[in-house]
């Protein structure tokens, strides 16, 4: 293929042959052009390529070249693809460029683009190269300074990196801001924002006493939505000072809102850009969820000054050792700061529905990736999730003190270095005297391993013997690894016992830690009296796949009484997949779809108790969804899988109309207190359930919710318990939505995501109009996002059986890659599972991705995942 989709290679790693000592840059806006002025002192680092020429990269216009201070005619230096090179530079020299820009043109919204009138910035991970020609690969790292001069009217506002060193009048028109950042840095961490925006302003001070003025810019019209990303700042800032002991290290801390983003937020050093979703939230236009949301990417982006920004990495295919640690902090922040329990089981329930099926599908790649064609691919599931995953592996091995020992010396060590994985993992083992080799295969492996285990009890000599077997399916020269699996075993009582292993000399209580390093192993318990439970796996203390074959009436039991909060949640979820595999079969013989009793039981005895917490007891009520379960058979038929679960929740409906009906009662909340989500939550799916009965009372109810409401979780809980209904009050309430939120975008892309997600036979042509309604725009991504990547995970349309949703999805990639390819290649990954369908369906994709690859002008990033797609 053409050079554009060469295959970059961890194993090629070479240092740069030369270094950036200062970069000061003069940028000169404006949204049809802008001016980009580049100063770079420069040197050949010693025993790097004596005569080795210089390649930059970069791909803007550019206008002049200077070598110290002698302009460059055509004869010194080449453009090629992305790649400025110039042949014969001296050891050390200033290199001047120019560039120009056309940012209203920019739809990619990399490097620097327009939103709304203002320029935003977005260089990770090789974003600046669109801005000037640079060593755009974050192992050089330089001091910058940033001089913009803009349009007064137009640009009132104008941020970058650091701190703030002047500012001043250019001419009538004219004004310039002049920005330092005192620290190095990698290129992609530099921000520019030029525009007319607003400001809420707060401050810090920090546990050494330096005073940090904090401030969240948005569009002056969101300003009353951004109380709630200033409060998560400040306590994202005590928290990483009071578990971490990490502290701010500049004078400011800014975090600007933007409508069109790529993702969800960028660490940019003092400057972070968000997508407005992180950061907007008003309890009338955000529901519990977003607000949740907002306190873990501000706190995400605030633990990257640390673990990113000061230490950052080597190269992109280390890109987990700053997000995996990165997401690792952000969800013991949100677990320290609300509820440790039902964090666990949220992010072990996201990683299972989205991280398990990339692992097991044709994007498969380790945690740190060995080779890729479009690094913006690689911002994945694995990288950021199971990454953290790994990094929760640490310290469950080492524990808090332990874990923290290695968190100081990877400081001590690299503060100021671009470094590895293995660096890391270095100063885990170092700091501990502890042997971390095995455990360095989690880098280089990929797929999710299953733990056999199966349990024999001695009754004559009160031995519990476990024995542990490990393989990895569908990955191919695989070594075992090195994996903590953390249990308990249950007595009778329900209680905990003590846990000796033979050879010990004392018992444990409580919950403990194996060591399972063999691909096959067993662990001896003396001084059991009688055949226990076990509970294994607890708190989820790998990324792998249990499996256990409890009896059903054991799984029950751990329910009721395990003391780790997530195993009683996993016992629940085995409990209702055994129903799922069994009706599937079921459905596939024609059968009647029947449900056990034993699963209304358990449910039953969930819903009536009443010293649950409210937002557990929703988690526990929640059946694992249409995506896990396509995970768990093959040749499956997505028709038969949404059938299976809908009849599944229609009858648990009906069996429980009681406690349902009282669950709901129970749990109106009167005025809105944000402590109460999960009571909402609670009352939200009792309502939901209520509709699936023939009554006509839980409808009138929910359009009595809705009207009522006085926050967007009751609003939009009463809309979705309408949401696959044909009813009066569904077209009421979705009317008004459209006419009160029309202005309101983020608000909107729920409307979108409902309409999106609806179980009706005409969700496609509602999907196809809503691209014509005025609040929708394919070039918004989270417009995008919400209306075509929820339809692509309704399962019941998408995978309509004549395949017109595949084609639809199709167009709509194609339209969206010749504007915004990382928003395309995103999309297109809803055709990731092809291989777990029966054939009809199969072919049907395949047809449909064999056309997207066909065309000639496919992007780098929709060619690499559609390719893979392919190649299986
Ligand atoms: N580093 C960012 C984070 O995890 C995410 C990010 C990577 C990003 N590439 C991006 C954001 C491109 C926007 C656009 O916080
Ligand atoms: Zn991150």
């Amino acid at each position: 293929m053409s050079t554009q989709r060469d295959i970059k290679y961890l194993a090629d790693y070479q240092a740069p042959d030369f270094l950036i000592d200062k970069v000061d840059l003069t940028f000169d806006v404006g949204e049809m052009a802008t001016r980009v002025k580049s100063r770079l002192v420069m040197r050949r680092k010693l025993g790097g390529g004596q005569e080795g020429a210089l390649v930059l990269d970069g791909s803007a216009r550019l206008v002049s070249l200077l070598l110290d201070g002698d302009r460059l005619d055509a004869s010194r230096y080449s453009l090629q693809g992305e790649t400025l090179t110039i042949t014969d530079v001296p050891d050390s020299f200033i290199l001047e460029v120019e560039t120009e820009l056309e940012p209203a043109a920019n739809t990619s919204l990399m490097g620097l683009y327009a939103s709304g009138g203002n320029l935003f910035t977005q260089c990770e991970p090789e974003g600046f190269r669109k801005i000037t020609y640079y060593l755009d690969r974050p192992d050089v790292m330089a001091k910058f300074t940033t001089t913009i001069i803009a349009d007064r009217q137009a640009y009132p506002v104008l941020l970058s990196n650091g701190n703030k060193v002047g500012e001043g009048t250019l001419d009538k028109k004219r004004h310039w801001v002049k920005w330092v950042d005192p620290y190095k840095k990698p290129a992609y961490l530099f921000a520019l924002v030029a525009g007319r925006l607003s400001v809420l302003k707060d401050s810090f001070t920090t546990r050494s006493g330096r005073a940090v003025a904090l401030e969240v810019w948005t569009e002056p019209a969101d300003l009353d939505k951004s109380h709630y990303a200033m409060a998560s700042l400040k306590h994202a800032m005590q928290w990483d000072e009071q578990r971490f002991g990490l502290e701010y290290d500049l004078d400011i801390y800014m975090i600007v809102a933007v409508g069109d983003f790529n993702m969800g937020a960028m660490e940019n050093k003092g400057l972070n850009i968000f997508n407005t979703k992180y950061v907007l939230a008003r309890q009338d236009t955000a529901t519990d969820a977003d607000f949740e949301g907002v306190e873990a990417v501000i706190g995400h982006e605030y633990f990257h000054n640390w673990t990113g920004n000061r230490v950052t990495c080597r190269d992109w295919f280390q890109l987990s050792l700053k997000e995996g640690l990165t997401v690792f902090r952000d969800q013991e922040f949100s677990a320290d700061l609300g509820s440790r329990a039902v964090k666990r089981i949220e992010d072990v329930k996201s990683l299972r529905a989205l991280q398990f099926p990339e692992d097991a599908g044709p994007t498969a790649h380790p945690i740190r990736p060995a080779s890729y064609i479009e690094m913006n691919n690689f911002y994945t599931m694995t990288v950021y999730e199971k990454g953290a995953e790994v990094v929760r592996m640490y310290h469950t091995l080492l524990g808090e003190a332990g874990f923290q020992k290695g968190m100081a010396l990877y400081f001590k060590r690299h503060d100021g270095q671009a470094v590895t994985c293995d660096d890391f993992r270095a100063a885990m083992a170092d700091a501990n005297g502890m042997d971390l080799d095995q455990f360095a295969l989690w880098y280089s492996q990929a797929g999710t391993p299953v733990l056999k285990v199966s349990s024999q009890y001695h009754a004559a000599d009160r031995v519990y013997s476990l024995t542990v077997t490990q393989h990895t399916p569908g990955q191919a020269d695989v070594l075992p690894l090195h994996i903590p699996l953390a249990l308990g075993l249950v007595g009778r009582d329900g209680q905990d016992l003590p846990l000796q292993l033979e050879g010990e000399d004392v018992a444990t209580v409580g919950t403990r830690v194996l060591d399972v390093k063999a691909q096959s192993q067993s662990f001896r318990f003396t001084g059991i009296d009688s055949e226990p439970v076990p509970s294994l796996l607890r708190g989820f203390s790998a990324p792998v796949k249990l499996d256990y074959n409890w009896r059903d009436d054991e799984l029950a039991f751990l329910m009721a009484n395990d003391s780790d909060s997530f195993c009683r949640w996993e016992a629940g979820q085995k409990l209702s997949e055994r129903v799922f595999v069994r009706l599937l079969g079921d459905a596939l013989a024609g059968r009647e779809l029947r449900l056990p009793e034993s699963l209304v039981a358990a449910m039953r005895t969930i819903l009536t108790d009443l010293t649950l917490d409210a937002a557990f007891k929703a988690l526990m009520l929640s059946l694992p969804g249409e995506a896990d379960i396509l995970e768990m058979v093959d040749e499956a038929d997505p028709a038969h899988i949404h059938a299976v679960r809908e009849s599944v929740l229609t009858q648990l409906a009906k069996s429980l109309r009681g406690e349902w009906h009282e669950t709901l009662k129970l749990n109106q909340t009167r005025s809105y207190r944000p402590q109460d989500a999960g009571q909402r939550q609670l009352k939200n799916l009792a309502l939901a359930m209520l509709c699936r009965l023939p009554d006509a009372w839980p409808v009138e109810s929910a359009k009595a919710q809705y009207l009522v409401a006085d926050n967007m979780s009751d609003q939009i809980g009463a809309l979705n318990a309408l949401r696959d209904h044909d009813s009066e009050a569904r077209r009421e309430c979705l009317e008004a939505f459209d006419r009160q939120w029309r202005q309101e975008a983020l608000v909107m892309d729920k409307y979108f995501a409902f309409i999106a997600s609806a179980q009706r036979p005409d969700t496609l042509q509602q999907v196809q109009a809503a691209l014509a309604h005025p609040a929708f725009s394919l070039k918004n991504p989270n417009k995008a996002r919400s209306l075509l990547g929820t339809f692509g995970r309704n399962m019941a349309a998408f995978h309509a059986s004549d395949g017109s949703a595949y084609r639809f999805m199709a167009d709509q990639v194609l339209a969206v890659d010749a504007f915004n390819p990382q928003v395309a290649s995103r999309l297109v990954q809803v055709f990731n599972r092809m291989q777990k369908l029966e054939p009809k369906r199969r072919a049907l994709m395949r047809a449909e991705l064999a056309r997207i690859l066909a065309q000639p002008e496919l992007s780098r990033d929709v060619y690499e995942i559609v390719s893979k797609n392919l190649d299986v």
